[in-house]
Formats: structure tokens, sequence, C-alpha cells
């Protein structure tokens, strides 16, 4: 758990699949923090899915990465805040004025429905690009010191956090201090199978590195039993 002792796991259901995702949000949702939903999800089922799949559920994380002018994505927001997530994410690459765009459409949408406010996070560098790709984007790397620069912009723009690797938690600490809420995939408890994940990281390390919330997927949703799997994951958390 986290220090204050809450449970920091967020389930990816990455399925197009609505009765999949209903089946699973109701067998592991009692042993999470919460449930992302992303764009496969989404752009198959569309809001209605989502009210559907994440109603009743404390922490919803709407996965959507939006990245578009301002006035577009201060709109995307705005409609994404009546789903009541917890948490929603932008592209920091979408720029500065985009960010602030962002985070006020969900400061005023939420004030107008009287609801609370959502956690507008950043993704800095997607973790499947290497130096290489960055390079060929005309970004300046290494992908860590880019990281790190769009997690200073994204703070810099009234952001409450951004998406990393376990790896990118503490230069990110280092450079943009204790304030700002670090999600982090890339999570596979000892003795998993790591599928396409490259750099990973048990959930016991990467909350002592300083991870808020610990997104995780295949592990609970690919596992024979994902309740056991949930379970045995939040218990491991608990006893470290
Ligand atoms: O199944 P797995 O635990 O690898 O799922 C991780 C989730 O986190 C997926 O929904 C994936 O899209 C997402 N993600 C990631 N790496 C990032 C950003 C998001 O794996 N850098």
């Amino acid at each position: 758990m986290t220090p204050d002792g809450r449970n920091p796991i967020l389930v990816a259901i990455d399925t197009p699949d609505p009765g999949h995702a209903r089946d699973l949000v109701r067998r592991v949702g009692d042993s999470v923090g919460g449930i992302k939903l992303g764009l496969e999800f989404f752009n198959a089922n569309g809001p209605a899915g989502v009210r559907d799949v994440a109603s009743g559920h404390d922490n919803l994380f709407l996965d959507l990465k939006y990245h578009d002018i301002p006035n577009t994505v201060a709109g995307a927001v705005r409609a994404a805040v009546q789903l009541r997530p917890t948490i929603l994410n932008v592209h920091a690459a979408g720029g500065a004025a985009m960010m602030e765009a962002a985070r006020h459409a969900a400061e005023d949408e939420a004030a107008r429905l009287g609801v609370r406010r959502p956690l507008v996070i950043a993704v800095t560098v997607l973790t499947s690009l290497d130096d290489a790709d960055i390079g060929s984007v005309g970004q300046k790397g290494p992908a860590t010191e880019q990281v790190v620069r769009l997690a200073r912009l994204a703070r810099d723009c009234g952001l409450d956090g951004v998406v990393c690797s376990p790896f990118e938690i503490v230069p990110i600490r280092e450079a943009c201090g204790p304030g700002l809420t670090l999600v982090v995939p890339g999570i596979r408890p000892a003795g998993a199978a790591k599928d396409d994940q490259k750099r990973v990281m048990t959930p016991a390390e990467a909350l002592a590195a300083g991870a808020d919330w610990l997104v995780i997927g295949r592990p609970i949703t690919g596992a024979p039993d994902p309740a056991a799997a949930a379970r045995r994951i939040s218990a491991e958390l608990a006893e470290s």
C-alpha cells in the first residue's frame, strides 16, 4: 500500500469487448485501487461503455492521451470530465498552451458539474520510443533528458503529474520534487512474464522508488484467476 494506506493498483482493462471488461472489473474491482480504460476500450465502446464498466468504482484513469490544438483538447477534456475520471491525460508534446487549456477545462467543467476535478497528467516520451526514434521525430534526446524536460514543462503548466516508466521515477522526482503524481506502467510481479515490456520493476520496487499509482494489466487480466492475482499483488504490497 502507499504510505497513506491506499491501494495503488490501477488495473489496465485492455479489451474492446465490453462483456469481458465488465467481467474483469467485477472479478478484480475489490482488490485494486481503480481501473484504467484506454483507447482500445474507448474506441470500441465510447463514453457509454466507460460509464457502464466504471460505474461504482472509486478511481477511473481515462487514458486517452489527448494531443491536438488547445481549443480541441479543452473540449475533449470537458466531455471527459462528465465521465467522472479521477485521472485523465494529455501528451506533454502538445505544448504549454495545450496543457494549460486542458487543466483549465478540467477545473471549469468540474466546478460547473459540482464534482471533484480530475487530475490532469502528461505523457512525456512513450516508452516504446528509443533515443534513435526521438531523434527521428526531431526531438532532442537522450530519452531520459527529454522525459525530464517535458515533466518540468508539465509541472510549470500546472499539471498534476506524469505517466512514466519505473526507471524515470527517480530522475523526475530529482528534477520536479515530490509534488507531481507519478502514474507508472511497466510493472511485473517477481517471476511474472514480461510480455512486451522490456524494462520492468516489481510493484514494491516501483512504490519504493516513489510511484503514486501502478498501472498493471496482463499480470492480472491474463492470469488464470485474475481476482487471485490482484489479491496476491495487493497483499505483497501490504507487506512491503
Ligand atoms: O499488460 P501491461 O501491464 O503491460 O499493461 C500496461 C498498461 O499500461 C497498458 O494499458 C499500456 O498501454 C499502458 N502503458 C504502458 N507503457 C507506457 C504507457 C502506458 O505499458 N509507457
